[in-house]
């Protein structure tokens, strides 16, 4: 029997490969800038499954292109780039990569705190500039990170895996989230449970861990940066669009926060020329971006899609109605 045909919109990793060519006809995106909206729906014309990238939409008008397609794996936990309810109309399977990327994600929103409260990329970059006299006593002082205060707004996997390194800096942490955790979590992390008025009133990070929904597109707006203290720091290792960018360049500018440090942005890979300010650290989302990691969050994709073709259910889906249970 013919493998079934399927896309992949990068090489992935070799393990990944291993796993996906075992079961499929796999083709791979190999070219080195991406592959454009037209070569997509090309080549997704014959093929019965998609792995793809969070930079990839998977909308109406892709479904319309791909008249046989049965499952779109993405390679990411994030999943505001597939319309899931389009893929349940079309009876089309979408999965994403859950779990294996919480502790990679959480140290990497600790490295962009820890960054930007010490000020290390002004100090790599005036270590690097031959204009270094020596050390002095009010040089780059930054403030400190350990025993402040940590907000975590959105207390899922990743934003628990954060709350867990604050232990170990006697961090007092609270938390806001739509659904307050369980009590033995709250205990087990010693997090406090708040409104998010209170929250950013209290915090001297606010760290960002939310899914985009529409009800967290613009979560971070001009009402809610003026609540925050002037001398506070946001970490963003979410999505971009969390935050409205002109109010964060506003609150910015006009000292109503101290600084910023983000991974992800509103228009992505456009970073918005106001956050280029020596008080702000900037990271081109890369904040699961460990070999373990990603290695990981391919195979899963590709775990997803070789069950779908083994007749299994995927063990990522997004829409689990697509499949009769059984
Ligand atoms: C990365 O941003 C992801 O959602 O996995």
């Amino acid at each position: 029997m013919a493998k079934p045909k399927v896309l992949a919109t990068r090489p992935l990793f070799p393990a990944a490969q291993e796993i996906l060519n075992a079961v499929c006809e796999a083709q791979y995106w190999t070219k080195p800038e991406r592959i454009s909206k037209e070569e997509l729906f090309k080549k997704i014309k014959d093929k019965e499954g998609l792995v793809c990238l969070l930079t990839e939409k998977v909308n109406l008008e892709l479904l319309n292109a791909a008249p046989k397609l049965r499952i779109a794996a993405n390679v990411a936990v994030g999943f505001d780039n597939i319309d899931v309810a389009a893929c349940t109309k079309r009876g089309v399977v979408a999965t994403n990569t859950p779990g294996v990327l919480d502790e990679t994600t959480a140290d990497f929103a600790w490295t962009l705190m820890m960054a930007v409260g010490r000020r290390l990329v002004e100090g790599d970059t005036l270590a690097r500039s031959g204009t270094w006299k020596g050390w002095d006593l009010d040089q780059l002082v930054g403030t400190d990170v350990w025993g402040k205060t940590l907000g975590i707004v959105g207390f899922g996997r990743i934003g628990r895996a954060m709350a867990r390194r604050a232990l170990g800096f006697q961090m007092r942490v609270i938390y806001a989230d739509a659904v307050r955790a369980p009590e033995a979590v709250e205990e087990e992390l010693k997090a406090e449970y708040r409104g998010m008025a209170s929250l950013l009133a209290e915090s001297d990070f606010v760290s960002v861990h939310v899914p985009l929904l529409p009800e967290t597109r613009g979560l971070f707006d001009a009402p809610r940066f003026s609540k925050m203290k002037p001398t506070a720091y946001l970490i963003n290792t979410s999505r971009g669009a969390v935050v409205d960018e002109a109010a964060l360049v506003h609150a910015l500018e006009s000292g109503k926060i101290a600084g910023a440090a983000l991974d992800v942005f509103e228009n992505e890979p456009f970073i918005h020329p106001g956050l280029k300010r020596p008080n702000v650290v900037l990271a081109p989302h890369i904040a699961s971006a460990s070999i373990e990691t990603r290695t990981k969050m391919a195979c899963m994709a590709a775990e997803n899609v070789v069950a779908m073709f083994k007749g299994q259910r995927p063990p990522n889906m997004l829409n689990p109605e697509v499949l009769k249970a059984g």
